[in-house]
């Protein structure tokens, strides 16, 4: 077999997630039930009923498509390609644009996923990094440096999983000059634009500030539906037909159900109350994680995040992050992501969108273990 480079976040985690009694490794909010999306209208049911369980468009369903299309500035369902999962998006877009050697600067910390590619493709991959004693900023100097001629693609990920952080516009602005300057595309990871706890604002799109962008979304975040499994990428018409070339080698398609839902879920009927839940579980979920970190005297530093249901805290008692997170899953039957899984021992991510008992049952049991180990 070949070398490779296992996701770890994702491997622990489907070996895992559906075992403990807690699970607060998950970055998105408690999922949305069934019947909670179809609430505004009984012809929903009807429609789905309907439903010949054929293929779908491959592409993704026009109503789909053109319902992510008025999320973004100036795109039309021709820049929409729908994936399975943003997973995929993020998978077959690098594959599409970057082959061996190809040079890829990837924001840290982040979902490791395109590192991961990078590793197991021979992209040269380099880094920038956003700061913790900047409040997780990016260090745009560091951008600079690092983004040469050679520069093919920039990955962002924002609102950024693991920190939480949300990008100025200043900032934004100075990633895409970066871009500009050499002619890089700019890979926007933007699955938990809509989760924002500090504001009503939408985390705008890097889509529309400069040409060759590509904005990957989800519905499995800010929109608590990660069972459906769609995600998409925005992205010129051109550069989406040949993403889709590749989605046909992949999966074909996502499932017509999963289309029509995702449909129903983004409508202009539905999203406001759907995005309008999400921030309901990361306001009310923080203030608890907070409070239940200020007991904890000396014990942990947090940045608070701007937007996600997801803190990325350094905690200052002696052990590595993922003898920790693994004697937790044991001995507690609590998941948490250990900071090894982003290169940042001494951290851990721990998710705070769940309902108030079952976040404040699972807390207590990670109180127990530190009690624990402090003897
Ligand atoms: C930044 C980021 N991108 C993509 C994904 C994958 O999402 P999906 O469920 O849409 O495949 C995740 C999942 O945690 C994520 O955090």
């Amino acid at each position: 077999m070949p070398e490779f480079q296992p996701f770890a976040m994702e491997r622990m985690m489907s070996r895992f997630e559906q075992d403990v009694e807690y699970n607060l490794s998950e970055s998105g909010v408690h999922p949305v039930s069934l019947s909670e999306l179809l609430a505004d209208d009984p012809d929903y049911i009807n429609h789905l009923l309907a439903t010949e369980l054929n293929y779908p468009h491959v592409n993704g369903i026009p109503e789909l498509r053109q319902n992510i299309a008025a999320l973004y500035d100036g795109a039309t369902m021709n820049n929409v390609l729908v994936t399975v999962g943003a997973i995929e998006a993020n998978y077959i877009t690098t594959r599409t644009l970057l082959g061996a050697g190809d040079e890829i600067v990837i924001m840290l910390p982040n979902y490791m996923q395109i590192w991961g590619i990078a590793k197991n493709h021979n992209l040269k991959l380099k880094t920038f990094h956003l700061r913790q004693d900047n409040g997780w900023a990016p260090d745009l100097d560091e951008l600079n440096e690092t983004v040469t001629r050679d520069t093919k693609l920039i990955a962002v990920c924002n609102p950024n999983n693991p920190t939480g952080y949300v990008l100025t516009g200043a900032e934004m602005d100075h990633i895409v000059a970066a871009a500009e300057r050499v002619g890089a595309w700019i890979l926007a990871d933007e699955v938990y634009s809509g989760s924002e706890r500090l504001t009503d604002q939408q985390t705008p799109s890097f889509y529309g500030r400069y040409d060759k962008v590509l904005a990957v979304g989800s519905t499995s975040k800010a929109y608590g539906l990660p069972g459906l499994r769609i995600g998409w990428v925005v992205a010129p018409v051109d550069t989406i037909d040949d993403i889709w070339a590749r989605h046909e080698y992949t999966t074909i398609s996502a499932t017509i159900l999963s289309n029509k839902l995702a449909a129903i879920a983004l409508s202009a009927q539905v999203r406001p109350r759907i995005i309008q839940r999400t921030r309901d579980y990361t306001r009310k979920g923080y203030p608890i994680l907070q409070r239940w970190m200020d007991s904890h005297e000396n014990t942990f530093s947090l940045t608070p995040p701007q937007a996600t249901a997801i803190a990325f805290a350094r905690y200052h008692f002696d052990i590595n992050s993922t003898e920790f997170t693994e004697r937790l899953c044991k001995e507690k039957s609590v998941l948490i992501v250990p900071g090894d899984h982003f290169g940042m021992d001494r951290f851990v991510r721990i998710s705070f969108g769940r309902p108030q008992d079952y976040l404040t049952s699972a807390l207590d049991r990670i109180h127990d273990l530190i009690v624990e180990l402090r003897g």
